[in-house]
């Protein structure tokens, strides 16, 4: 796991859930962040959280939409201003709206892109030019899904802004690796969050019953993956896509009636 001392360090979309979790293990490790959320109370609750637990003012709030570009921009330069340019950068922020394609509106469309790939390609940008600006051999992040890997019913829009950020990443890899900066993007399966929870009391449970790990996937499940991706370490991976589902999406759908299928054995 790589030592974040003196690494600055923004995630969007922060005031909870994954974004939350990521700011909390980024500053455990020593980083400095700038945490991000459009919800004010959110953003300053969350930051002053980690501050106690770490016993230190690592996590600055910075209240901003990122569907807007230069909210972008203006997350990247209070970092810059306050702490330095930044290292790391995750775009996080992500709407999960669930919609069936017969009903979906322009506007669902457009605002659910407005956040999810347009706030991402932005704040990824505002931070690739900072850090080539001072020549700075950063790490990007993309938050993207394993319903951007497998269709969901009723996430047309959500599943293609989550596959177009696997790309965006492959794309940014391309043109960034000149200066020493890696894109990776990061799928989370299903993953218990207030949000999750709220949707679905049993949300755990259920989960369970179909992830080949048994288990539903935690926040620091995804810290983790993020935490690698972004230290020394990594510094040899770019465009990847790392999938942290527990295994749900490798499985495929078989008939009931199998004739290839070996009868059940015990092999204990
Ligand atoms: N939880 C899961 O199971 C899961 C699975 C796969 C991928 N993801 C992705 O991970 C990311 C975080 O998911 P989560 O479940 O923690 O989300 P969440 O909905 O629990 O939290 C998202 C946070 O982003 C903030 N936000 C929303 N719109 C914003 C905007 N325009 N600008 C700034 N902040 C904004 C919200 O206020 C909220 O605090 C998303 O991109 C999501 O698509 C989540």
């Amino acid at each position: 796991m790589g030592d974040f001392q003196g690494k600055n360090v923004i995630v969007s979309g922060a005031g909870q859930g994954i974004g939350y979790g990521l700011c909390r293990g980024f500053a455990i490790e020593g980083a400095n962040v700038v945490l991000n959320d459009i919800d004010a109370d959110l953003a300053r609750q969350a930051a002053a959280k980690i501050n106690d637990e770490a016993g230190d003012e690592r996590v600055a709030p910075f209240v901003a939409d990122m569907a807007d570009p230069d909210a972008c921009i203006s997350l990247v330069k209070f970092c810059s201003d306050r702490l330095g340019a930044p290292h790391i950068v995750v775009a996080n922020a992500g709407i999960t709206h669930y919609v069936p394609f017969l009903q979906c509106t322009p506007d669902v469309f457009d605002t659910i892109v407005a956040v999810n790939l347009r706030g991402s390609y932005f704040l990824a940008q505002a931070a690739a030019r900072m850090m080539v600006n001072n020549r700075i051999a950063g790490r990007i992040l993309l938050m993207s899904s394993v319903v951007g890997l497998r269709a969901f019913p009723n996430f047309s829009v959500y599943g293609m802004t989550k596959a177009a950020l696997q790309m965006l990443a492959r794309s940014l890899a391309l043109e960034l690796g000149a200066h020493g900066i890696t894109v990776n993007a990061i799928s989370p399966g299903a993953t218990l969050t207030e949000r999750t929870q709220e949707d679905d009391p049993n949300y755990a449970e259920n989960w369970a019953t179909v992830n080949i790990s048994g288990r539903v996937g935690t926040v620091e499940d995804v810290a983790a993956a993020a935490l690698f991706l972004a230290s020394d370490a990594a510094g040899q991976i770019t465009g990847h896509n790392l999938v942290v589902d527990g295994g749900w999406s490798l499985r495929s759908p078989l008939p009931e009636e199998h004739p290839v299928l070996p009868p059940e054995q015990d092999i204990s």
